[in-house]
């Protein structure tokens, strides 16, 4: 097992990886649950498999598991389901200094996180990814949201969990699909700040996909310790060192926004591809080699992720897609601040990107 540790002040907490911590998560959360109820929400696909290793592990340390089972997708970070999240934690009596457990992926992580942020004004959370992503990205550092009429994760907070437990076994009943997601994650974390990281991803991303743990280990453990430091630096975004995380969501978002967010592009692929097109970009202002754009490239499209914008028969002009740039919650007086590269694990933040420009590279890119 690997531990990594999230240094805030007053609130620092460990993230755990290895495989078999859920089989052992009363264990692993000791004290932190208090009571003899243990309020546990998650979704339907992911209780499934995991949910009665949980369950055994309170029981045999004489806890009462409560379950909150929800609907799993995206729709689930609703108002209506926050709701009923709160009303049934309120209904387990559960009180500031208690934990509720979050099982699943970023879906249930940011929806119980925020929960548990405005519940009684704040109370204690764990996180238990099940996604690669949510291992590696959103159960780390705190942000918790649900999405709103207008766009994704609109309104939430920021609310840092007591401790995360990244489970690998559960990276074996994921989807192929949701696991290639969630590696867009991992090798961002190379082409933004670590060009060492990157050659590994380059030698043994398939070793990852095709579920090597010793790999997956490596993989969630370098990429926790990156979003670990960028978070300790930066944690509520100010300074700008956490907005590179954002490296390849703002092309993302806005072909998630002109595919209507749908199964058709997933969220992952999206950002993978924004990332061949943010190093492209970079390639055209000769910030980096057109060398480097290209295995970047050619890393993204080994891992079985899209990483040709005119694949996609999107049908529309690079105008369109900078439109929905517009739109970004980054916005910040009227500029669009883009993550762009110096070099592969240099990538910085360029506040004066002109959209046109943009639109009329990605024009280039469509054809
Ligand atoms: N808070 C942050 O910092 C942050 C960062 C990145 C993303 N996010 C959010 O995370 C969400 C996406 O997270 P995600 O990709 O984990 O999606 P998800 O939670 O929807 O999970 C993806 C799918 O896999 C299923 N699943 C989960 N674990 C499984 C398992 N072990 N076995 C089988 N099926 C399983 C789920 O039921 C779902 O159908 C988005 O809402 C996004 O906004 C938040
Ligand atoms: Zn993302």
């Amino acid at each position: 097992m690997a531990v990594i540790e999230v240094e805030l002040a007053g609130r620092s907490y460990e993230v755990r990886v290895g495989e078999g911590l859920l089989a052992d998560v009363a264990g692993q959360c000791g004290p932190l649950l208090r009571k003899h109820t243990v309020p546990i929400v998650t979704d339907a696909n992911v209780a499934k498999h995991w949910r009665d290793p949980v369950d055994a592990s309170l029981r045999e340390a004489g806890h009462k598991p409560a379950w909150l089972i929800l609907p799993p997708g995206e729709a689930t970070k609703s108002w209506e389901i926050l709701q009923q999240v709160v009303e049934w934690l309120l209904v387990q009596e559960v009180e500031r200094g208690d934990h509720i457990l979050a099982l699943g992926g970023g879906v249930i992580g940011d929806l119980t996180g925020f929960a548990a942020a405005i519940l009684k004004r704040g109370c204690g959370f764990i996180q238990l990814p099940t996604t690669l992503l949510a291992q590696v990205d959103s159960s780390v550092g705190g942000k918790t949201a649900i999405n709103a009429a207008t766009g994704k994760n609109l309104v939430g907070a920021f609310h840092q969990p007591s401790l995360v437990l990244a489970d690998l076994a559960t990276l074996d009943t994921l989807p192929p699909r949701e696991m290639r997601c969630g590696y867009a994650e991992v090798i961002k974390y190379g082409i933004l700040g670590d060009a060492g990281f990157f050659a590994w991803c380059e030698t043994n991303g398939s070793r990852v996909l095709a579920g090597n743990r010793e790999a997956q280990e490596s993989a969630v453990t370098k990429s926790v310790e990156a979003k670990a430091a960028i978070v300790a630096d930066d944690e509520r975004e100010t300074t700008g060192t956490r907005a590179l995380l954002n490296l390849g969501h703002t092309f993302g978002h806005a072909l998630e926004a002109q595919t209507g967010f749908s199964e058709r592009l997933l969220h992952g692929e999206a950002v993978a591809l924004g990332m061949v097109l943010a190093a492209r970009y970079s390639a055209r202002r000769e910030l980096i080699s057109e060398g480097d754009a290209a295995r970047i490239a050619a890393a993204i499209a080994e891992a079985g992720l899209p990483s040709e914008l005119s694949a996609l028969g999107l049908n529309c002009s690079g105008e369109a897609l900078a439109a929905h740039m517009l739109h970004d919650k980054k916005m910040d007086a009227g500029k669009l601040p883009f993550v762009l590269l110096r070099g592969i694990g240099a990538a910085f933040l360029d506040r004066e990107v002109e959209l046109v420009d943009v639109a009329a590279f990605l024009d280039q890119e469509l054809a």
